[in-house]
């Protein structure tokens, strides 16, 4: 079920987004070489416990063993913190969701650990470039599809593989709602966008071919040629306000503000 939101709940989510921005602050200024992945999920967690939510990742499943996904080099997504210790020239996605009184924020960043290589930085611009594409388009009366043509378009023009068997998808009181976000389409089709939705908008792009697998943890999701990939997310909503994107910034923002800036 697609479920729309009234003020007070987007108030909620725009909390756990403002949470999650921080956490992203935090672990984007600790990424450096030297650092382990689980004290980057130390300061994650203390982060999110600094603001009064909760982990929308931890046991997610009944399972999921962490506060933070930590994937570095050609882990797409769903890393797990490991005692691995980030060297120069890695690049590290790093994903965070917060709980705050019930509502849900959910975002990625890919980072560059010290100097990386050409390739990588544009691995890393261009998937960030395809998210905002999809960002701009989270509008009423606009398509699904219009998002997922968008972005899968940027991301072939470049010649990276666009991962399909993850996407973005609703959120709200659980972190995964209907509908779920493709990062391919068809433009003009798919469902409407409505004034009350949340999602999110979340792009994978692979330097190789665009096919995955899973390592024996059953989490961790890697490319299946090593390649490296990155992975950007945003929570966005539909506010009688108009389009705002709760994990950018401190506070939330519209949309064209924080696409300018
Ligand atoms: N943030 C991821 C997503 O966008 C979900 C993380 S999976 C979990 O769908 F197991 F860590 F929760
Ligand atoms: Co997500």
């Amino acid at each position: 079920m697609i479920t729309i939101k009234s003020r007070r709940e987007f108030a909620k989510m725009a909390k756990a987004g403002a949470c999650v921005a921080d956490v992203h602050r935090r672990v984007r200024e600790a990424a450096k070489p030297g650092v382990t992945l689980l004290e980057l999920e130390e300061i994650g967690a203390q982060t999110i416990a600094d603001h009064g939510c909760t982990s929308s990742f931890l046991n997610y499943l009944g399972s999921y063993p962490a506060t933070l996904c930590l994937s570095p080099n050609d882990v797409i997504v769903h890393g797990i913190p490991s005692e691995y210790r980030l060297e120069e020239g890695d690049i590290l996605s790093v994903d965070a969701g917060a709980i705050y009184e019930g509502f849900h924020g959910d975002a990625a960043f890919t980072v560059g650990v010290g100097e990386v290589t050409e390739e990588a930085r544009h691995l890393i611009d261009t998937t960030q470039e395809a998210m905002w594409a999809g960002i701009r388009l989270v509008d009423k009366g606009n398509r699904l599809g219009d998002i997922g043509s968008v972005v899968h378009e940027i991301g072939t023009a470049h010649g990276y593989g666009v991962v399909e068997e993850y996407v973005g998808h609703g959120i709200g009181r659980e972190m995964h709602e209907e509908p779920q976000v493709p990062n391919y389409g068809v433009k003009g089709k798919g469902l409407k966008l409505k004034t009350g939705m949340a999602l999110c908008i979340e792009p994978m792009f692979n330097i190789g071919r665009r096919h995955t697998k899973v390592d024996p943890d059953g989490w961790t999701v890697r490319t299946d040629d090593g390649t490296l990939s990155a992975h950007w997310e945003h929570t966005v909503a539909i506010t009688p306000d108009g389009p705002q994107v709760f994990t950018a910034a401190l506070e939330p923002v519209p949309v064209e503000e924080v696409v300018a800036g």
